[in-house]
């Protein structure tokens, strides 16, 4: 049987599979050198929904995807109640190798890594971006501001949108409130993904920050 496959999906694939071998053969930072292996994304290349996290754990680094531990559980929930599978989206985290003992990634890591995040963002071409805690959210929205203020909100990036929501281990280690909050940040960005694709234009977005955009990505230096 032919399979007929969408030339710019086909194209997207593609390129995103020749940055994964670029991430997997990458000694750019220290944290190459305790990897099992770089965790370049899961998903659909031409996913609406990208999903951005922080780094990889011990899971992931030795399975090679993002978000297969208890946060990627949480993940697959928190998807499932807006509707969306793993496959119906785009899952990266902001540095691709794990750094030792899950430690946080430090600014000259992140710096060394963003490269492959903007590229992915800018092949992927999704509508809504969720940022999914501090890290993410500041670099891609250039900003000091805190989590906790910045969820909840619609935030005009680059062409499309970005939605700001805590990291899943932080839900998991707060407790069913913080989850119920993800939940509707999950809903926000479905609402802002389907009202983009409403050809009457729709009523828009609740936009309540507009950080200062100058570069794709912030420095974290
Ligand atoms: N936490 C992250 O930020 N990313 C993963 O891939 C897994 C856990």
């Amino acid at each position: 049987m032919l399979v007929v496959t969408d030339a710019g999906t086909m194209n997207a694939a593609a390129r995103l599979a020749q940055l994964a071998a670029q991430a997997a053969a990458c000694t750019d930072c220290r944290l190459c050198e305790e990897r099992t292996r770089a965790v370049f994304a899961d998903g659909s290349p031409s996913a609406d929904l990208m999903v951005i996290g922080e780094a990889p754990g011990r899971n992931e680094d030795l399975q090679g995807l993002p978000f297969v531990g208890r946060a990627g559980q949480l993940l697959n929930e928190l998807l499932e109640h807006v509707g969306l599978r793993r496959q119906d989206i785009y899952i990266a985290n902001v540095v691709k190798c794990r750094p030792p003992g899950n430690r946080d990634p430090r600014p000259d890591e992140i710096d060394a890594c963003k490269h492959f995040l903007a590229d992915q963002i800018r092949i992927v071409d999704p509508k809504v971006v969720m940022t999914m805690g501090n890290f993410s959210s500041k670099l891609l929205l250039k900003t000091e501001i805190g989590i906790t203020r910045l969820r909840g909100n619609v935030i005009p990036w680059w062409g499309r949108h970005v939605v700001p929501t805590f990291h899943p281990a932080a839900a998991l280690r707060n407790g069913p409130k913080m989850v119920d909050v993800m939940k509707s940040d999950f809903a926000l960005a479905v609402a802002t993904i389907n009202r983009s694709a409403d050809p009457t234009g729709g009523s828009r977005p609740v936009i309540r920050e507009e950080p200062e955009q100058l570069g794709l990505f912030g420095s974290t230096r």
